[in-house]
Formats: structure tokens, C-alpha cells, sequence
């Protein structure tokens, strides 16, 4: 019973039928910035999609504490690790992430940041996810007036530094401080918007790899880590890989 599971899994995930997603929401409600990512999920054609939400701060750690036991002793050691190793469990087995956030003061929302610091020991410059390199990012936020562009380029450096090969960015000023409020004609573009940017994903996802970019950075961060005497947790990872030799993580 077990392996005919298996067997399924395996034979959806390569002829395409099966696509997990995980999607991180900056926030709790659901207001324009959630309408949109739903937008975008449900016109992403796939027979069988398997989606993981989780809405900040409800589903997520609470704030780093500074102890650095992440990156020195191991992630497992983080006094929030429950929380933060579900969600990067279903990071790791999507092939896409979809991360969104409200425009809040030209940032991200304080509790999606939060999560997202308790990713620093996954950066390239620690112990990044070998899996993470052939994924499709999605980044999303909304603004009233101004600054969504800086929060889904902020977003997208996030999970540059994660591994991640392509992230798709949608920001959108929606002159309104909810849903119900945006202009018909603003809507009206967010559907035209979320169509070509869901075609965009179909077309990239199991189909991404790093560009010049990602891999001269890789590159350097395997230098500081053949030449690493301060943190062994980090080189020891490397050496296993076999990234300080031959092996690259695409
Ligand atoms: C605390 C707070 C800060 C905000 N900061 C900005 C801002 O810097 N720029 C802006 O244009 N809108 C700002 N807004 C408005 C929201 O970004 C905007 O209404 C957004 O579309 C809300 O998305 P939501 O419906 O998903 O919550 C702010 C709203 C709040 C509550």
C-alpha cells in the first residue's frame, strides 16, 4: 500500500500532474494582497495541486532571540524550531513558493520578517538547501500608493539568498485600503496581470536553473567556506555536499 503510494507520487511529480506550493502569507487577513496570490494559485493549470498555507504571524515562529544556535549548533537547536521546520519541510518539497505581503511603512510586514530571519542559517552563506536551487519563487504585495515594488524586491532577495533560481515579482498600487474598495478598473488589470504571470510560472516551473548570478555568488560563499575556520557546522556541511569539491547543488 505504502510503496503503490509511493510508486504514484512519484510517477505525478514527473509527468507533471502533482504540483505542491507552499505559500507564505505576510499576514492573517484576507485582503487585496491575499486575493491576489489566490488569483494567481488558481489560474496556475495543474490537474492536481497540493498547496500548504500559512498565514504570518498565526502559523509562524515567534521572533529570532539572537542565540545563534541555528547557525552554530544546528537548526534543530532553535528554541522556535517546531514552527520554523514545518514550514521550511513544505518549502523543501514544493516547487514553487509564493510569499506575499501588504505594503506596511515601504517594507514587508514586522511578522513576515520575523519568519524570514529564522531562514538566515539557509542562506548561501551557511547551509543552503540543495533542493532549493531548481524552484520557482513568487513574490506579491500591495500597496495603497507606493512601495510594493521595494517590498517584492526585498521579497525576491530573500530568496535569492535562499538558492532559489527564479522568482517572479507582482507589486500593484490598489489605491485602496481593502479588497472591496480597489477600483473595478484596477481589478480588472490584476486579472489581466495574474493571467500572464500564472502562464509565466507554467512555463518555468521544473524547468528553472541558476543564471550567472546565483552561481558566481554560490561560487564566492564556497571560497569563505574552504577558507572557514569560525564556523565547522557550516564547512562540515559544505565538505559533505561535496560542494568544496566537484559537486554543485544543480
Ligand atoms: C501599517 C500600515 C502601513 C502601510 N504603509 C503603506 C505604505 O508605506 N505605502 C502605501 O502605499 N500603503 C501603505 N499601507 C496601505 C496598504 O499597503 C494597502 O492598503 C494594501 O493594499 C493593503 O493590503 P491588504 O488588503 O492585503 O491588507 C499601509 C497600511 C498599513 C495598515
Amino acid at each position: 500500500m505504502i510503496v503503490e503510494g509511493i510508486a504514484e507520487l512519484i510517477w505525478e511529480r514527473k509527468w507533471g500532474k502533482m504540483m505542491k506550493v507552499t505559500v507564505i502569507h505576510g499576514q492573517s487577513h484576507k485582503g487585496s494582497t491575499y486575493n491576489i496570490t489566490q488569483q494567481i494559485i488558481d489560474k496556475i493549470s495543474s490537474e492536481n495541486k497540493q498547496i500548504d498555507e500559512y498565514f504570518m504571524p498565526k502559523d509562524g515562529p515567534d521572533y529570532c532571540i539572537g542565540c545563534y544556535k541555528c547557525f552554530n549548533e544546528g537548526e534543530e537547536f532553535c528554541p522556535q524550531a517546531e514552527r520554523v521546520q514545518k514550514i521550511v519541510k513544505s518549502i523543501e518539497e514544493s516547487d514553487i513558493i509564493i510569499i506575499d505581503s501588504p505594503t506596511y511603512c515601504y517594507g514587508m510586514t514586522g511578522q513576515l520578517k520575523t519568519l524570514l530571519d529564522h531562514f538566515g542559517y539557509m542562506w548561501l552563506s551557511h547551509r543552503p538547501k540543495g533542493v532549493m536551487f531548481n524552484k520557482v519563487g513568487i513574490v506579491i504585495s500591495t500597496a495603497a500608493g507606493t512601495g510594493a515594488n521595494r517590498v517584492t524586491k526585498s521579497l525576491s532577495q530573500q530568496l535569492f539568498w535562499l538558492g532559489v533560481p527564479k522568482v517572479l515579482r507582482y507589486s500593484k498600487n490598489v489605491n485602496a485600503s481593502n479588497w472591496v474598495e480597489v477600483p473595478n478598473k484596477i481589478k480588472v488589470s490584476i486579472e489581466r496581470d495574474t493571467s500572464t504571470l500564472s502562464k509565466k510560472v507554467e512555463a518555468r516551473v521544473r524547468n528553472a536553473s541558476p543564471g550567472f548570478k546565483l552561481k558566481f555568488m554560490f561560487n564566492m560563499m564556497r571560497i569563505t567556506q574552504k577558507l572557514n575556520k569560525w564556523n565547522m557546522l557550516d564547512k562540515d556541511y559544505w565538505r559533505e555536499n561535496g560542494w568544496l569539491d566537484r559537486e554543485r547543488p544543480w
